[in-house]
C-alpha cells in the first residue's frame, strides 16, 4: 500500500477515536434548553441558618461559610458593605468575627493596611447555604 494513503488511515482513525472519546458525558447545568435561549432564573430559595451558629468545615483551610442571610448586602467597586461589619475597625462593635488576617496580604506576601483586593470580593469563596438537592454530584473528598 502507498505510504501516503496508510499515514490517511492512521490519522483519520485517531480523529474518530478522540471524537468518541470527546462524547463521553457533555451534560450540562442548563439542563436541555439549547444555547441560545438564555438561562432560566432558578426558583428562589430560603437560606438556611446553622444549627450551632456555623456550618461544619470540609477541610481545614475551607473559607467559613455564611452564616446568615446577605441578600440585600452590596458589594460594589466604590463599596463593600460585608467590611461594613467584619472590617478591622468595624468588627467589635457590631460583635462579629473579624476578617481573616490573611485577608490582608497581598500576592507579593506584603501585609496590608486594608483587606487586599485579592480578598475584596467575599462572595467568591464565601456562601450562604440553602435546602436543595445539589445539581451535580459532590465527589470532592477532602482525603480525611
Ligand atoms: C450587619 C452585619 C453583617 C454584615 C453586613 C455581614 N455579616 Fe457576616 N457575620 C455577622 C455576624 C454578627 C456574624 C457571626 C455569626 C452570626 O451572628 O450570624 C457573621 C458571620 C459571618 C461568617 C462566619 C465566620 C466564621 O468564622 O464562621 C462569614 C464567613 C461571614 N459572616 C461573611 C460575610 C460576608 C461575605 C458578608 C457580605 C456578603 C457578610 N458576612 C455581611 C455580621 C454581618
Ligand atoms: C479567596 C477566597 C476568599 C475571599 C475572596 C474572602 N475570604 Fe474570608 N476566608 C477565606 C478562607 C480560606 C478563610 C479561612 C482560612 C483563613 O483564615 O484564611 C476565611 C476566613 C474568613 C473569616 C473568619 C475569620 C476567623 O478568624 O475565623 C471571615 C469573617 C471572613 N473570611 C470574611 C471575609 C470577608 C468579609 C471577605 C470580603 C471582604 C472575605 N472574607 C473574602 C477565603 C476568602
Amino acid at each position: 500500500m502507498n505510504r501516503r494513503y496508510l499515514v490517511i488511515i492512521i490519522l483519520s482513525g485517531g480523529l474518530l477515536w478522540s471524537l468518541s472519546a470527546g462524547a463521553v458525558d457533555l451534560r450540562s447545568l442548563r439542563g436541555d434548553r439549547p444555547l441560545d435561549a438564555g438561562s432560566k432564573r432558578p426558583a428562589r430559595a430560603d437560606v438556611i441558618l446553622p444549627e450551632n451558629g456555623e456550618f461544619k468545615k470540609s477541610y481545614r483551610t475551607h473559607p467559613p461559610m455564611i452564616p446568615h442571610k446577605v441578600d440585600k448586602t452590596r458589594i460594589s467597586l466604590k463599596k463593600n458593605q460585608c467590611l461594613k461589619c467584619h472590617g478591622d475597625l468595624e468588627h467589635e462593635e457590631i460583635n462579629a468575627p473579624m476578617v481573616s488576617k490573611t485577608h490582608f496580604v497581598n500576592r507579593k506576601g506584603e501585609r496590608l493596611g486594608h483587606v487586599s483586593t485579592r480578598y475584596y470580593f467575599c462572595t467568591q469563596c464565601h456562601a450562604p447555604q440553602v435546602d436543595k438537592t445539589p445539581l451535580v454530584q459532590n465527589v470532592f473528598d477532602a482525603g480525611r
